[in-house]
């Protein structure tokens, strides 16, 4: 089959494809005009609010997403006053969101617009992808949702809508092996208006209809087209190379504790949650500890494909040493107010209960 300008041995061939491709976005858009999601960022054609919504939703599910964006625009409603903050005060309003990076990314992108665009997002995909933390998708995502242009777009659930809808049974392990979903994702979106409705449309379809597991096969509006459907391998369709397995770890957290303040650390480039504070996980060797150490609990964690489990120490310090400026010794009420990683969260409101 010819996608484009490329030839591809999937299952129907380009004249046949090229007769569906106006009747597969007419249902789609028709379906979306009924069944589409009400999302909040639904209601802007602000580009910025849309790459707001589009950071936030890379990592993290659309309900989740919800319950961050209103309170991320309160306080940054523009790409200057987000140009502006301090990044800790990013941080902290991505507290609990997860992957941090992205609110760096999103911060320094954000520096950039102001500084060599005026503020003005540039409406063009190469453009885009040359800013912090916007890859291929989210590119393609801003310029169709905020300026209608014909880019298409590649994320979980429009993936797996494309992948059964043409019958791919590769293995989806990113990088150049999805092209051919890019090209047919590319020879869908419309050209002349409605790019962006017809994208999100395939997302909503990903997430309502076309499910990883039992997909309401009898509900979809594209089920005629669905060369998966037709073969009856929509169980198998997309392939998914198997994941890393996870992996056991076991560490300590140390509640240090002198006249009332708390020790906390900053997480350091290069390790998990950088930028973000936490409760030390070994007692720094200048530090003079007095009378026992206490057990305050255990939590456990998940970081990529790490399972963690973390035992929460306390002690007594006699001595305050002067600390650098990744380390502050804080009062509970403090620490609330910094951006903290979610164990360090959970560590801070043990020692809370237990300690004072
Ligand atoms: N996932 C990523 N982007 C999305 C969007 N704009 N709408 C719904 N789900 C999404």
């Amino acid at each position: 089959m010819k996608i484009g300008d490329k030839q591809y041995s999937l299952r129907f061939d380009s004249k046949q494809w090229s007769g569906r491709v106006d009747s597969i976005s007419r249902s789609l858009l028709q379906w979306y005009r009924n069944q589409g999601r009400d999302l909040p960022w639904r209601n802007s054609q602000d580009p910025y609010c849309i790459w707001v919504s589009e950071i936030m939703l890379q990592q993290t599910q659309v309900e989740r997403v919800k319950e961050y964006f209103h309170n991320f625009l309160l306080r940054f409603p523009t790409v200057f006053e987000l140009a502006k903050a301090e990044e800790a005060v990013v941080l902290k309003y991505w507290e609990g969101l997860g992957y941090y990076r992205r609110a760096r990314q999103l911060h320094l992108a954000a520096k950039k617009i102001v500084s060599d665009y005026d503020g003005k997002f540039p409406q063009d995909v190469r453009a885009l992808q040359q800013l912090p933390g916007i890859g291929r998708y989210t590119a393609g995502a801003i310029a169709s949702i905020a300026f209608d242009l014909p880019e298409p777009i590649l994320e979980a659930n429009s993936r797996r809508v494309l992948a059964r809808l043409i019958h791919f049974d590769s293995p989806l392990s990113g990088g150049k092996s999805e092209q051919p979903l890019w090209d047919v994702a590319a020879s869908l979106v419309p050209r002349d208006g409605g790019a962006g409705a017809f994208n999100q449309a395939l997302m909503d379809l990903g997430s309502l209809i076309c499910r990883p597991v039992s997909p309401f096969c009898n509900e979809c509006s594209l089920v005629d087209h669905c060369q998966a459907y037709q073969l009856g391998n929509v169980d198998r369709i997309p392939y998914m190379p198997k994941r890393k397995s996870t992996q056991k770890l076991e560490e300590k957290a140390y509640v240090l504790v002198h006249e009332g303040k708390l020790l906390v650390v900053r997480r350091q480039p290069g390790e998990w949650w950088e930028g973000l504070w936490d409760f030390p996980r070994t007692i720094p060797e200048n530090m003079a500890a007095r009378g026992p150490q206490r057990h305050q609990g255990v939590i456990s964690y998940s970081v990529t494909h790490h399972k963690i489990t973390c035992q929460v120490l306390s002690k007594m310090i006699s001595q305050r040493p002067a600390v650098r400026r990744h380390k502050r010794w804080l009062l509970p009420r403090e620490i609330q107010k910094l951006p903290m990683t979610s164990p360090g969260r959970r560590i801070a409101r043990l020692a809370e209960k237990v300690l004072f």
